[in-house]
């Protein structure tokens, strides 16, 4: 049986969108605070922090027991990294994922970050996994593929001379954090599910630069690199709407300018119409 993809309408999206306002704002909270000496706990502290005072929820806390607020992921640790009493260090570089909810829907996005000055390897793993994400988003245009999606994550990361995980995907996202689709960061394009309106996914590369394969720490949930390789991790919560991909994870005031862009156009169109 095909699994049941929800598509979402303009109002729910517009509901998801306040909940990735959140999570932006948790994002650029935490990364401001990343310097050397600080522990993942206190990143951990920032994000609550944040979904308190934005009356929000988080989407991580409890889930399947999981046990904070942010995922910390540092070097070789790939995701779900539980925040602690770990110090960051100068040249470390750490992933910071964080979800919430808000009226019931929730938003998902994470982004890698160095701490300090970091060796230029570990710079251009960061810059590649960015825009290996940006263009999975590019790609999921309505009438494109999902696997379209992962065949532009995977092209621009191999052709880097990264490599993709495969044992963690992106998902489908709205009234749950992991809803179905699968998005996977690897693929053929012209392949997979049909991209509709209305489709929320959270996109989120984890590229390595040594082998894929993946292990699960003893705590059961740190998920590292099995070569001991440097790995980085970008996310996204987008939506699909007839002009293409909306990031929905975006901080209220760019939300704020980008809606306004938008009814611009749509002014202008009308009024080219009527001409
Ligand atoms: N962003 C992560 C994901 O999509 C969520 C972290 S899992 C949790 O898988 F357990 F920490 F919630
Ligand atoms: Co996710």
């Amino acid at each position: 049986m095909k699994e049941l993809v929800a598509l979402k309408s303009a109002s729910e999206i517009a509901a998801m969108r306040r909940a990735g306002a959140v999570v932006a704002e948790m994002l650029e909270r935490c990364s401001a605070a990343v310097r050397p000496g600080i522990t993942t706990a206190d990143l951990d502290k920032i994000g609550a922090d944040v979904i308190r005072e934005r009356g929000a929820a988080s989407s991580f806390l409890g889930y399947y027991g999981y046990p904070a607020t942010i995922c910390a992921s540092v070097n070789d640790e790939i995701v779900h990294g539980i925040p602690g009493r770990r110090k960051l260090r100068e040249g470390d570089i750490v992933g910071i994922d964080v979800g919430a909810i808000v009226d019931g829907w929730h938003a998902d996005a994470a982004v890698t970050v160095p701490v300090g000055k970091v060796k230029p390897e570990a710079a251009k793993l960061i810059r590649v996994t960015e825009e290996a994400l940006r263009r999975g988003i590019a790609a999921a245009r309505p009438g494109a593929r999902l696997g379209d999606v992962g065949a532009a994550v995977q092209r621009y990361a191999e052709a880097h001379g990264y490599s993709v995980v495969r044992n963690y995907v992106g998902h489908g996202i709205g009234r749950a954090m992991h809803e179905p689709p699968q998005v996977p960061n690897y693929g053929t394009t012209g392949q997979g599910r049909p991209i509709s309106v209305g489709l929320c996914i959270a996109i989120e590369p984890m590229l390595n630069v040594g082998g894929p394969e993946t292990r699960v720490e003893s705590d059961g949930w740190t998920v590292r690199t099995a070569d001991g390789s440097l790995s980085a991790h970008f996310e996204h919560t987008l939506a699909v709407t007839e002009e293409g991909p909306v990031v929905l994870t975006v901080p209220a005031a760019v939300q704020a300018r980008a809606g306004r862009a938008v009814a611009s156009a749509s002014a202008r169109r009308a009024a080219a119409a009527q001409r």
